[in-house]
């Protein structure tokens, strides 16, 4: 099994295990963020950057580093690789430039997008970003188009990740949305009047990473910090019918899928649980859910980040060690 090196934490992993994947088998703060790579989604990643990585030595057997920062998503591991991530200071300016990229053309209207709080774009330009904007041109636009009622679609925040477009190929029947147009010009929409309605359409909600695809019967109900998840199931004949449900009081305020700490679904649900579902006499609620991931929902977001920093040290020591010897 090919070894790998990131930052100076070492693993063995099966053949063909990407850069991302062996650093979230190690797991902790020297996992790369990942914008538009989804592990249920085949193909998914090498669009956003963000997961981008130095890889100090390709290989036992060819040691030259690579020339530039690799996408930790789509670069398989070789034996002897050694990459650098959090301890890499250039790296972590590159990543700085990839998320001011991504701002470019992204609205700042966090006070008012259903998102905020649970949105990865957000939490990344809180821990990799700019206090404030250098772009000076005018924000790219779109029309507002209605893809159908349960689904609101805000193509000015959209980046691009591709995510939604690949549930659509790989988990609805009969996909009509995709990425049409080329550039800066290039949009997520709908063929003609084509609404998307398929029974498991309700999942490129959940993949979404930031405000462009939310749940229309949660629009402004609630910011999500006061939301209170909670496991819950039942039987369902179309999907596991195991979702989060979150509260304010007895009201169940919207139903998604249970996400990990990566914000990636454990399971895809359906529609009629999503959206149909919402007394709770409809669920067995199984208790209050944990939501470990850097966010601001997440508790003790603060904290989380005062640990990123003792931690980035002790692996900056344990590399300047290992280099002394
Ligand atoms: S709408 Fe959301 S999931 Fe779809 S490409 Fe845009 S950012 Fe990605
Ligand atoms: S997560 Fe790797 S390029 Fe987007």
């Amino acid at each position: 099994m090919p070894k790998v090196t990131i930052d100076n934490v070492s693993i063995e992993v099966p053949e063909g295990t990407t850069i991302l994947q062996a650093a979230r088998m190690i797991g902790g703060n020297l996992v790369p963020p990942a914008m538009c790579y989804y592990t249920k989604l085949d193909t998914s990643g090498g669009y956003c950057r963000t997961c981008i990585v130095k890889v100090t030595q390709g290989s036992e057997r060819d040691p030259r580093p690579m020339p530039k920062p690799v996408v930790s998503c789509r670069t398989t591991v070789m034996d002897g690789m050694v990459v650098e991530n959090i301890t890499n200071e250039e790296l972590v300016e590159a990543r700085k430039g990839v998320v001011e990229f991504l701002l470019i053309n992204h609205p700042l209207d966090c006070p008012v997008c259903d998102q905020a709080g649970e949105c990865h774009l957000q939490d990344l330009s809180y821990e990799n970003g700019l206090s404030k904007s250098r772009y000076e041109f005018k924000r790219r636009e779109f029309e507002m188009h209605d893809i159908g009622d349960k689904i609101k679609l805000h193509m000015n925040r959209c980046i691009l990740c591709y995510r939604c477009v690949k549930v659509a190929d790989q988990v609805c029947d009969g996909r009509v949305h995709g990425v049409i147009n080329r550039g800066d010009v290039a949009e997520i929409s709908t063929y003609i009047q084509n609404s998307v309605d398929n029974d498991f359409s309700g999942n490129m909600i959940d993949v979404c990473p930031v405000g462009a695809l939310t749940d229309k019967t949660f629009r402004f109900k609630s910011r999500v910090w006061f939301a209170k998840p909670m496991d819950a199931h039942r039987n369902c004949d179309k999907c596991c019918g195991k979702v989060a449900v979150w509260l304010s009081g007895d009201d169940i305020l919207r139903v998604t899928g249970r996400k990990d700490k990566y914000g990636e679904v454990e399971d895809w649900i359906c529609n009629d649980c999503r959206f149909d579902k919402k007394q709770k006499s409809d669920w067995v609620i199984e208790g209050p859910r944990n939501i470990d991931r850097h966010s601001v929902i997440a508790q003790n977001k603060y904290g989380v980040l005062k640990q990123l920093k003792i931690d980035v040290s002790k692996q900056k020591q344990i590399g300047e060690k290992a280099h002394n010897k």
